[in-house]
C-alpha cells in the first residue's frame, strides 16, 4: 500500500496534503510513503522531517506517483489544458483524494480524465456535515483560518486602529467592524476583531447564526422574514434567498454599512455564484479609508468591485480580494488539512492486511466519491442521462397513405 505526497503546483498553493506528524501515522497503519522533495517546504515541513518520520523522499512528483495506490493532494491535480499536466503523470487506477473543486471551472475535463484513467476520485470538500466527519471537515478547518487572517488584512490596510485607546493626545475610537456571513469563516472572523479591540456586528441569513454571533460578543443583524426559518440546507449551508428579501436584506446592509469602518464579507452559498451583498452604490456611501475584505471573491464575490487576487481603492474604499487565504498560512492549514486527510483515509486502511479496503456503502464515501472504477458515480455530477429514444413511427395507416398520396 503506497501513498504519495506531491508537491502543490497551482499558483498561490503553498500548503502540503501530508505532515511528519500524518505521514507517521500513515506509516503506522502499514502504508508506504513516498514524499517528492520540497514538498512541504513552502509550509516549513522539511524533507528530514519527512524522512524521520519514516517517509522516502524522491525527486520528482512522478517518482512519487509510480505504483501508487492513493495520491494525497491539497488542490485539484492540473490538466494540460490549464497550463501544466499533473494529471496525465497519476497512474491509471489510482485513488486520489484533494480538494477537487467540483463546481469549479474546467472540472469537466478532469471528471472526464478520472473516468477514462479509472481514477476513483474523492471531493474532500463535499464531506457530508454530519458528526463522524466533523474531524474530515476541510472547508471548517481551512475557512477559519482564512476568517482570521481577513481580518489581519484588513488591519494591515486600514489607516487606524482598531481598540480604543486614551492617550495624553486624546482619544482614538474603536474601530467598527461589519462581518457578512457568519459561518466557520465569520465567526472567527468576528472573534478575531473582537481580540483587537474592535465593535463588531454580523449579518447572516440563517437564523441560527445569531446566538453564535451574540456569544462572540458582536451584535446581530438581520432582516426580519418568514423566510429565513428556511434558509438553511439539512446540510447546514444557506440557501438562496427569493428576490424579495434580498431587496429587503440590501435596504438593511445599505443602512448599516455606512457607519463601518471595516466590512469581511464570507457570504457562500454551496454550488452557485456567491451572493451580492455590497453593491457599488453601497460602497460610495462608505467612509474614506474604510476597508472591504471579500473572501467570496474566488467563488465571483459579495462586492461586484472586488477582484481575485488584487487590492483597488474605489471610491476612497480599499478593497481586498484575497485568493487562498488558507495558504497564507501554510504551516497550519496544511498541519490541519493533513488531520482532516488522515481522518478521512484512515477508514478506508486495513491495517492486517496492508491494503485499501474501501466500504462504498459509507455516506461519507457516497458523498465524496466522484468517478469509480471508470464510472461517474455521484448523482450530482452524473452526466444527462440520454432522452429515451422516440418510438418508431407507426406505419402510415392506409388512409393516412392515401391522404398523403
Ligand atoms: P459557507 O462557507 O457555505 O457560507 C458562509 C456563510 O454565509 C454561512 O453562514 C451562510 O449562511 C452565509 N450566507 C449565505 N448567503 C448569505 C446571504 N445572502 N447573506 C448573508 N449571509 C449569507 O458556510 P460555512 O461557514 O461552511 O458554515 C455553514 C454552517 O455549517 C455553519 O452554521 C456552521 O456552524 C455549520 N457547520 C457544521 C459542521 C458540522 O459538522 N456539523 C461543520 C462545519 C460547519
Amino acid at each position: 500500500m503506497k501513498i504519495a505526497i506531491p508537491r502543490e503546483r497551482r499558483p498561490h498553493e503553498q500548503r502540503v496534503a501530508a505532515t511528519p506528524e500524518t505521514v507517521k501515522r500513515f506509516c503506522s497503519l502499514g502504508a508506504e510513503v513516498a514524499v517528492e522533495t520540497g514538498a512541504g517546504a513552502a509550509a516549513s515541513y522539511l524533507d528530514d522531517a519527512y524522512e524521520e518520520a519514516g517517509a522516502t523522499i524522491v525527486p520528482d512528483a512522478g517518482g512519487a506517483f509510480a505504483d501508487a495506490d492513493l495520491v494525497l493532494k491539497v488542490q485539484r491535480p492540473m490538466t494540460a489544458e490549464e497550463g501544466r499536466d499533473e494529471l496525465s503523470q497519476i497512474p491509471d487506477g489510482t485513488m486520489l483524494v484533494a480538494q477537487l473543486n467540483p463546481y469549479g471551472s474546467e472540472f469537466e475535463i478532469a471528471l472526464r480524465a478520472y473516468v477514462r484513467k479509472r481514477i476513483d476520485a474523492f471531493a474532500l470538500e463535499l464531506t457530508p456535515r454530519i458528526t463522524r466527519a466533523q474531524s474530515m471537515d476541510i472547508l471548517s478547518s481551512q475557512s477559519n483560518l482564512s476568517g482570521y487572517r481577513a481580518v489581519l488584512d484588513a488591519v494591515y490596510e486600514f489607516g487606524r486602529a482598531m481598540p480604543m485607546m486614551m492617550t495624553a493626545a486624546g482619544r482614538i475610537n474603536p474601530a467598527k467592524v461589519f462581518v457578512m456571513g457568519a459561518g466557520v469563516a465569520g465567526l472567527q472572523a468576528i472573534a478575531t476583531a473582537r481580540r483587537l479591540g474592535a465593535i463588531v456586528s454580523a449579518t447572516d441569513v440563517r437564523p441560527v447564526a445569531k446566538e453564535q454571533v451574540e456569544s462572540l460578543g458582536a451584535s446581530f443583524v438581520m432582516v426580519e422574514s418568514e423566510e429565513a426559518a428556511s434558509a438553511e440546507t439539512s446540510g447546514g449551508y444557506a440557501k438562496e434567498m427569493s428576490e424579495d428579501y434580498q431587496r429587503r436584506q440590501a435596504e438593511l446592509i445599505a443602512e448599516t454599512i455606512k457607519s463601518q469602518d471595516i466590512v469581511i464579507t464570507t457570504a457562500l452559498i454551496p454550488g452557485r455564484p456567491a451572493p451580492t451583498l455590497v453593491t457599488e452604490e453601497m460602497v460610495t456611501t462608505m467612509k474614506p479609508g474604510s476597508v472591504i475584505v471579500d473572501l467570496a471573491v474566488e467563488q465571483g464575490g459579495n462586492c461586484p468591485l472586488s477582484k481575485a487576487g488584487k487590492t483597488t481603492r474605489v471610491h476612497d474604499v480599499t478593497i481586498v480580494g484575497p485568493v487562498n487565504l488558507p495558504s497564507r498560512l501554510a504551516a497550519d492549514a496544511s498541519a490541519l488539512y493533513a488531520r482532516n486527510v488522515l481522518n478521512f483515509v484512515t477508514p478506508m486502511i486495513d491495517k492486517e492486511n496492508k491494503k485499501i479496503a474501501v466500504d462504498w456503502e459509507d455516506e461519507i464515501i457516497t458523498g465524496t466519491c466522484l468517478t469509480r472504477g471508470g464510472d461517474v458515480v455521484h448523482p450530482n455530477f452524473k452526466p444527462e442521462q440520454p432522452a429515451p429514444e422516440p418510438a418508431p413511427a407507426a406505419p402510415p395507416s392506409e388512409d393516412q397513405d392515401q391522404a398523403g398520396a
